[in-house]
């Protein structure tokens, strides 16, 4: 991240309140992720964001009758902090991705394919940027930067969004810079994210949807094992007003098996 750009009050330390009947509060800044990994550590439960007119905070608790031992985390830590293929490495994103996350988020045919398709000021980019640790450990999503492992240089992301853990499923999301398409980048980091969500996490459903005229990445799908299970008309906002149909594809762990078996 550049220097000075962190705001005050996402990094300010917790504050530890206990309004009465046996219950501990604490208020986490975004941008303090050791604070929050010792409140898990200490059995407290995040609850929700405490919205106040100069800042956004935290709020974690702990109750008397809370298991003393941590809650399990729905989205770990990556083994060694990467996943890698030896051609393409993955890492979480954080505060030092500003510079690329806005490069990346002003190309107009990724713009298109966000959801809403508009660029993010670049407050909403600072803040996805910093808040990612938190997102991370709170089990919400995991965003990925995609490099090129022969050079080190970010290439693209990959975010996996944990959006129904009662159902078990997941969605991913990827984009690619220019100058890495066409080389199996984001069909190898697909790949990678696959197998770690089936092995290390619950997620029993991987999801991701395509615009239909979005050719690259169906099949950037289809290579990375994923199967077209729907056509969901209307199913997101485009530019305008308008609507976009979304065609939606499946990936299972026993799909990765079957391939794995069949050489595929
Ligand atoms: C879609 C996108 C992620 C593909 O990334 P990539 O790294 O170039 O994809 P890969 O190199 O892994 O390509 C996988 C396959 O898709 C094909 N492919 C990729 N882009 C294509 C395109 N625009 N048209 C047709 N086929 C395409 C490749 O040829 C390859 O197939 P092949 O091995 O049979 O030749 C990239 O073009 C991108 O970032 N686009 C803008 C954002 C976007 O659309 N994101 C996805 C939102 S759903």
């Amino acid at each position: 991240m550049e220097q000075g750009s962190v705001d005050q009050n996402e990094t300010k330390p917790q504050r530890l309140i206990e309004p009465g009947q046996g219950r501990l509060e604490l208020l986490i800044g975004w941008g303090d992720p050791a604070g929050q990994r010792a409140a898990m550590e200490a059995g407290f439960t995040r609850e929700g964001v405490r919205r106040m007119p100069d800042e956004e905070l935290q709020v974690w608790s702990r109750l008397p009758g809370d298991p003393a031992e941590p809650a399990p985390r729905l989205l770990p830590d990556l083994p060694g902090s990467e996943l890698s293929d030896g051609v393409v490495s993955l890492r979480p994103l954080d505060e030092g991705d500003v510079a690329f996350y806005t490069e990346l988020h002003s190309l107009p045919e990724v713009v298109a394919t966000s959801v809403p398709p508009v660029p993010p000021s670049a407050e909403e980019v600072r803040r996805r940027c910093l808040r990612s640790p938190a997102n991370w450990l709170a089990g919400t999503r995991a965003d990925l930067v995609i490099l090129d492992t022969a050079t080190g240089e970010r290439a693209g992301e990959i975010d996996l969004y944990y959006q129904e853990p009662p159902t078990q499923q997941a969605m991913i999301g990827y984009s690619m810079l220019p100058a890495y398409r066409g080389r199996g980048f984001a069909t190898r980091a697909a790949q990678l994210v696959a197998l770690w969500a089936f092995a290390e996490t619950d997620i029993a459903r991987l999801i991701a949807g395509a615009a239909p005229e979005n050719i690259g990445s169906q099949r950037v799908l289809e290579k990375a094992g994923f199967r077209r299970e729907a056509f969901l008309r209307s199913r997101l906002p485009g530019p305008g007003g308008t609507r976009i149909d979304d065609v939606q594809y499946v990936l299972l762990a026993g799909d990765l098996l079957a391939q794995a078996s069949s050489g595929g």
